[in-house]
């Protein structure tokens, strides 16, 4: 029997001022869409902005309905409008911010498990890791560096192509 372990890292800062210019703008980006979120039954905005390896900056909002399941979170909104513009090319950062008028979010937001889900799957396709930026109702700002500190183990493509034991 052997025990595994794994490490997940990620980086705290307080405050906007301790931010590159780029992260800082994708940061703004994603409250940008943040406010614009269809969130009417969780009253739980989040805005994502990403921006890939060509300098492009697309971003999204979650989008609810009410036939609950057929929303879709704001990560996914973003990834599927880039990926569906420009396929192939690679993702270099990602913010996602949140908020709610309900309670106070003291802390970041991580994604849901089907957005990293999503977002692994775009990292494996270009083999770059993807800096994450999350925000919440607070200075408090993490910085992931790639998905597998968000989601360590995790299934990608080449998992359906391994050799066949028939
Ligand atoms: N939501 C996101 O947009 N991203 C996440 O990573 C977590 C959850 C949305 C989905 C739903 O509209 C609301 O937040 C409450 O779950």
């Amino acid at each position: 029997m052997t025990k595994h372990t794994l490490t997940i890292e990620y980086t705290e800062v307080s405050g906007m001022s301790q931010l590159s210019d780029g992260d800082r703008q994708l940061l703004k980006e994603a409250w940008k869409a943040c406010e614009l979120a269809y969130a009417p039954y969780s009253n739980f905005k989040v805005g994502a902005a990403l921006v890939l390896d060509n300098d492009l900056v697309f971003n999204g909002n979650n989008q609810e309905n009410a036939a609950y399941p057929s929303g879709i979170c704001a990560e996914r909104v973003a990834v599927f409008t880039a990926a569906s513009q420009y396929p192939g090319v690679p993702i270099k950062s990602m913010a996602v911010v949140a908020k709610t008028e309900i309670f106070n979010l003291s802390s970041p937001v991580t994604p849901c498990g089907a957005c990293r889900q999503v977002i692994a799957e775009y990292e494996t396709l270009s083999g770059a890791p993807i800096r994450i930026l999350l925000q919440g109702n607070s200075d408090k700002i993490w910085i992931i560096e790639g998905i597998a500190n968000l989601l360590p183990l995790m299934f990608h493509g080449g998992d359906l192509k391994s050799t066949p034991n028939i």
